[in-house]
């Protein structure tokens, strides 16, 4: 709800509040963004004027309440008294905004740029602050758990003008704040980081061109103290996929100053008299049940209001991904023969990755030609999906659009629809950007997308890219509207296509991409020890459905790690469940393994991909109607290892509960040369009697099943106990490095209390 009194706005979500004010001079006060008060309470949050400030800056004379410098506002500008960091810059100029006018509207304001947004506000409070020659829209969308903001420039002069900066948003909150970035490179996404916000300005900023994963556009800001269930923590995300930049820094009053919005390196617009300039939409959210509690509401957030409606809620096939079995060797003969493996093990959807086109048989070439390659595929993509159909699976295929290789078609007939200075051509994985902001770039992506995506039935479409230019300077933001209306137009007339955008794995995870395609790939590195860090950092402000999370070979070609199949399959189940190796090398047991983990994953596949999902300290949970799955995972294993809890969250305290762990077998070759100690006969564990034996026999690890309350649950229960060194005994758990256990937690049916 937004109300008005007085000059006073309060907006009022979910358990949050945020209370607004113009005071006498025209600038707008930010007096509460934080635990939900009534908009009455806002003189309690007015600054006082005092004994004044010394040498500040003051609006008028004598009256210490005009001194911006020391107010927290929720919009600022350069050069008239507020020396914190400005949200605005033109070209070096001051500006003088302030209040003008201010409206509300039901839901939210469109979008006139094309710039994607969130849907379904309840209401939206445009407060027009204004100068000679300059309006400036402030748009605050309310949505139940989180506040958008954003901010539309229009120059009302005869002069054209040019833009340097404009974030999405600024907010000045009092006290002290720990900032959380996710920051990282391919193949290791999302590394977390905090760092105290003092004095200096602390900025989490992309320069690439995307969003990236050098610095997830994504950030948190938590009260020092604040844990994973209690204490305030904001959570900020921004809906773009260029460059971004947020900033935070503390003032000398304790105010902490953030802002978020499009990286203002290399930025510059020029606004011609009468042209507006709309930024991208900024997420605010904030919970004082810590950091998964903002977490939760993030996920709310993104899931009703973020992804497509199409996709919202609705299962994700399990699919089996052509690229680390393959890579670019195959043929129609090959992939058939997959998915036929595939269809047995209960994938339901074949993605056919790179390779199929052109003269694409190795990274080198290809790229920006859409001529199927007959050679491999003999009856083209047309007849390849009517087979994968026969075999009853869907069938989706991998697209890298806005990247050329010099050596294509495309690059020889139009050599300058590559991005490029007027230097020699840098290549990044042998490829260019095509300049998406050119009508007939986009024209002839769409044209071509579209044409293949009719020619067969193609229920699914990986989007890569993997070229992060160096090259888009001023033109970045461009070329991201240049992106944004691609994909519009190929996909919102195709809303049944399931799209998985990927860039290098995670290089682009951002809630722009989100807008159009449910999930993202979150890294080329689906090592699951790996993956835990990747997919849990990503946790805190995206939900588990927007992930694409495979399982593949092991040892993983990233980092030559060996892990369980059971792992690998149990962090996968946290996301949208992919198989990606070679099926032709699977043993027996590991395909029996597989079939039992796709059939247990699509027992529960609304609870893993749609579930609330927590953070455990040594794992995760999903929770959905009754179901609790929760999963602990082990890095190394410790001689004589502590006794292991599992505290479970958010069950009902009175309720009890079926706990049971998901059967798990282990390998004879894990005990090595142990087992001659147990068997009659001396075996040499490089023999051939073990190595048979080890490819057809598992045994039977720690099952265990207990009924409890959900209070003694969230106390933690003991688990049984793990290998001691003392021997085999399938009452203890024997799990090695990396491995994990999973929990399925029932609630019991009520049952009357004996009289
Ligand atoms: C990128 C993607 C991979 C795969 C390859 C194909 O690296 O992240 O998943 O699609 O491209 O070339």
């Amino acid at each position: 709800m937004i109300e008005v009194q007085n000059g006073i706005f309060g907006l009022h979500g979910k358990d949050f509040s945020c209370l607004l004010r113009v005071n006498d001079y025209g600038l707008l006060e930010q007096l509460h963004f934080g635990p939900a008060v009534q908009t009455a309470d806002a003189p309690a949050f007015f600054c006082r004027s005092g004994l004044g400030w010394g040498e500040s800056v003051l609006l008028k004379e004598g009256d210490t309440a005009s001194c911006p410098d020391v107010l927290p506002l929720a919009f600022s500008v350069p050069g008239r008294g507020d020396y914190r960091e400005s949200p605005i810059e033109l070209a070096g100029s001051p500006a003088d905004l302030r209040y003008h006018s201010h409206r509300i509207l039901e839901g939210e304001l469109s979008m006139e740029s094309g710039l994607p947004q969130a849907h379904g506000a309840q209401q939206t409070l445009v407060i027009t602050l204004a100068q000679e020659g300059l309006e400036l829209e402030l748009c605050f969308s309310l949505f139940p758990d989180a506040l958008t903001r954003r901010c539309i420039l229009k120059n009302t002069s005869d002069r054209p003008l040019v833009l340097t900066k404009l974030m999405s948003m600024m907010v000045d909150l009092p006290g002290d704040y720990e900032m959380t970035t996710f920051d990282g490179g391919w193949i290791a996404e999302m590394r977390k980081h905090r760092l105290p916000v003092l004095d200096s300005r602390v900025v989490n900023e992309s320069t690439t061109g995307f969003s990236s994963h050098r610095h997830n556009p994504g950030f948190l800001l938590s009260a020092p103290g604040a844990t994973e269930d209690s204490g305030p923590v904001y959570g900020f995300n921004l809906v773009y996929s260029g460059n971004h930049y947020a900033s935070a820094q503390r003032s000398l009053q304790g105010l902490t100053r953030v802002m978020q919005g499009i990286g203002p390196s290399s930025f510059a617009k020029t606004l011609a008299p009468g042209r507006i300039f709309e930024t991208p939409e900024a997420v605010l959210c904030y919970s004082d049940r810590g950091f998964g509690g903002l977490s939760e509401r993030m996920h709310r957030f993104v899931q009703a209001h973020i992804i497509p409606p199409y996709w919202r809620e609705r299962p994700r096939p399990v699919l089996y991904n052509s690229w680390e079995g393959c890579m670019f060797d195959f043929n129609r003969r090959r992939l058939l023969s997959l998915a036929s493996q595939a269809k047995k093990l209960g994938c339901e959807l074949f993605v056919l990755d790179d390779g199929w086109f052109g003269a694409r048989n190795s990274d080198t070439a290809g790229l920006g030609d859409y001529n199927v390659n007959l050679k491999k595929l003999p009856g083209g993509l047309k007849k390849l999906s009517e087979k994968i159909k026969a075999l009853g699976m869907d069938f989706g295929l991998w697209f890298e659009p806005e990247s050329v290789n010099p050596d294509s078609d495309l690059y020889r007939s139009h050599p300058d629809w590559a991005l490029t200075d007027q230097f020699e051509p840098l290549l990044g994985r042998n490829q260019l950007l095509l300049d998406l902001s050119r009508e007939e770039v986009q024209d002839y992506l769409v044209e071509n997308v579209s044409k293949i995506l009719d020619q067969a039935e193609i229920s699914y479409v990986k989007w890569d890219m993997n070229r992060h230019s160096v090259a888009l300077g001023a033109k970045a933001h461009d070329y991201i509207l240049g992106l944004y209306r691609v994909l519009e137009r190929i996909f919102r007339p195709r809303p049944q296509i399931l799209l998985e955008s990927c860039s290098s794995g995670g290089n682009r995870f951002d809630l722009g991409m989100l807008c159009y395609g449910p999930q993202i790939w979150c890294s080329d590195n689906t090592d699951p020890i790996e993956r835990l860090t990747i997919q849990e950092n990503l946790s805190y402000l995206y939900p588990q459905s927007t992930f694409g999370a495979h399982v593949s070979a092991s040892p993983h070609a990233q980092t030559l790690r060996a892990t369980p199949l059971c792992t690998r399959g149990n962090v996968s189940f946290f996301g949208c469940l992919g198989y990606e190796l070679d099926l032709d090398h699977l043993l027996k047991i590991e395909r029996q393994e597989i079939q039992a983990q796709i059939e247990f994953y699509k027992l529960h596949r609304m609870a893993f991909q749609f579930g609330t999902f927590r953070r455990l300290k040594k794992g995760w949970q999903v929770s959905r109607e009754g179901i609790t799955l929760a999963a602990v995972f082990r890095r190394l294993v410790a001689a004589a290892p502590a006794w292991e809890r599992l505290e479970l969250k958010g069950l009902d305290r009175n309720k009890r509960y079926r706990l049971r762990s998901r059967p798990q077998r282990l390998r004879i070759g894990q005990f090595g040369s142990l087992v001659k100690h147990v068997a009659p006969v001396n075996l040499d564990p490089n023999g051939f009697v073990l190595r048979t034996a080890d490819r057809h026999f598992t045994l039977p690890d720690g099952a265990q099943e207990l009924c409890a309350s959900g209070s003694a649950l969230m106390a933690g229960t003991v688990l049984l106990p793990l290998f001691r060194g003392t021997g085999y005994d399938q009452n203890q758990r024997t799990l090695t490095d990396f491995g994990s256990e999973l929990f399925i937690i029932e609630e019991e049916p009520n049952h009357a209390e004996p009289g």
